[in-house]
């Protein structure tokens, strides 16, 4: 926000004059040719392709951004407060969300965004929020009460997607049957969410232009047009600007997809939203799986907050639900998923090889409650089967514990009730 702000109070002038000038120049190569070759009209497509981006920029920022350091002044508004600010103004959102400018920033643009019909571009790693965000757009619109349908455009074989999109007409193509509407005219009024747009192959891409262009769509088959009103909210993970300048990605389409432009900042880079995401999805989990909402052990969620989160909040939201299934009422790092549970320091292994007596003194207090805490823990289950005869439903009944929260500690300890057994072939052992 505040480089925005930088760039309006001082150099937006200048780029103005500066974008004048450039246009100036333009117009007197087309005044003075008398006839243009293909290499001289190319070089004139990239200055005004250029100049297109430059104005895309500046209004960008001109029509969001200062409107909404009009409204309040974000700059100086400690983030604390944005949040807050941004909830006061019934803004809808699906989630939670901390204090990390980069997405209070995301949330302002999209909420100025939402009332308008203008087309929104969202990017951002996998798993950043960009599909919440689109229904966050949609809900906080006019458009509201009006369908919302979504595409990912990086599931639909190239044959089909033509159809797919825009809708057939019977006996178009071998298999089509029966008339069949497209995405774009159920979204008609609405909005639509083309997920992983810079998954559309070129043919798609062209197609997807003419109807941005036109508004009309025309079912496979057809020659009538029809005319749509969907709203455009565009996501994907890739940088389409790079994809564009290889050529693999319409620039065109990418300037009518990215009027408004959204970047999700990957949970590594908000971690303060680690601990509200926690609860969230312990509540939500909680609810799902009709239970009390987890604990963690110390050590996990230490873990959980240092973690770099590759798949991002779905990753986290995953592990929160995967613990909250597993765990009894609390929670450790055995319950997290195997390729992603540390390893336990080397000086525990060796504790655990060579017997409690004589063994080297554990790094740290609780490195030492916890190994003794593992052991006392090993050790009782190992004396109820014992006692039980190895019939982990009994074993269960009797301490008064949930049995397949008994079934994973004596997974985590590597413990096989068969061991525990008894030798008589006649007796019961279910597990
Ligand atoms: N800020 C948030 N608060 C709560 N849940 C979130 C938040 N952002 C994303 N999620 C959840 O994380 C998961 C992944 O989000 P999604 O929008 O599908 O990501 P993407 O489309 O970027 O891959 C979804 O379950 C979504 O509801
Ligand atoms: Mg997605």
């Amino acid at each position: 926000m505040k480089i925005f702000n930088r760039t309006l109070q001082g150099s937006s002038a200048i780029s103005y004059a500066g974008l004048l000038e450039k246009i100036e120049i333009l117009r007197s190569t087309l005044r003075w040719a008398s006839k243009l070759e293909r290499p001289e009209i190319e070089k004139l497509l990239r200055q005004s392709n250029a100049l297109r981006d430059e104005v895309m920029q500046l209004s960008h920022k001109e029509r969001f951004v200062k409107a909404a350091a009009a409204e309040s002044p974000v700059a100086d508004q400690p983030a604390g407060e944005r949040r807050q600010a941004l909830r006061e103004r019934s803004f809808i959102f699906e989630g939670t969300f901390g204090d990390n400018p980069q997405l209070l920033d995301a949330l302002e643009v999209a909420e100025k965004a939402a009332p308008t019909d203008l087309p929104v571009l969202i990017d951002g790693e996998s798993g950043t929020g960009k599909e919440l965000m689109a229904k966050v757009i949609h809900a906080n619109g006019s458009r509201a009460d009006k369908p919302y349908i979504s595409v990912n455009c990086g599931a639909i074989p190239d044959n089909l997607l033509e159809s797919e999109l825009f809708g057939h007409k019977k006996g178009a193509f071998t298999g089509a049957s029966n008339d069949r509407k497209g995405k774009f005219e159920s979204a008609h009024r609405g909005t639509i969410f083309l997920d992983e747009i810079g998954e559309l192959p070129l043919p798609g891409q062209v197609k997807l232009l003419r109807v941005l262009e036109s508004h009309e769509i025309q079912r496979v088959g057809s020659d009538e047009p029809m005319v749509v009103d969907a709203r455009i909210v565009a996501a994907t993970n890739k940088d389409l600007r790079r994809l564009s300048a290889e050529g693999t990605f319409r620039e065109d389409l990418f300037y009518r997809l990215s009027v408004i432009h959204v970047t999700l900042p990957p949970l590594r880079d908000r971690k303060d939203e680690i601990p509200l995401l926690f609860a969230y999805f312990g509540d939500e989990a909680a609810e799902t799986l009709k239970r009390r909402p987890i604990k963690m052990t110390p050590r996990l969620r230490d873990f959980l907050l240092n973690y770099a989160y590759p798949g991002n909040i779905r990753e986290l939201r995953n592990i929160i639900y995967r613990i909250s299934c597993l765990a009894g009422d609390t929670a450790d790092l055995a319950h997290l998923p195997e390729d992603i549970r540390p390893k336990p320091p080397a000086s525990m292994l060796r504790n655990a090889a060579s017997g409690a007596a004589g063994a080297s003194i554990p790094a740290s207090l609780s490195d030492a409650k916890r190994a003794a805490s593992d052991e006392a823990e090993r050790a009782f289950l190992e004396r109820g089967l014992k006692e039980v005869g190895g019939t982990v439903a009994e074993l269960a009944r009797r301490c008064d514990m949930n049995r397949s929260h008994l079934q994973m500690l004596l997974k985590k300890h590597g413990i096989h009730s068969k061991d525990f057994r008894h030798p008589n072939p006649s007796k019961e052992s279910t597990v």
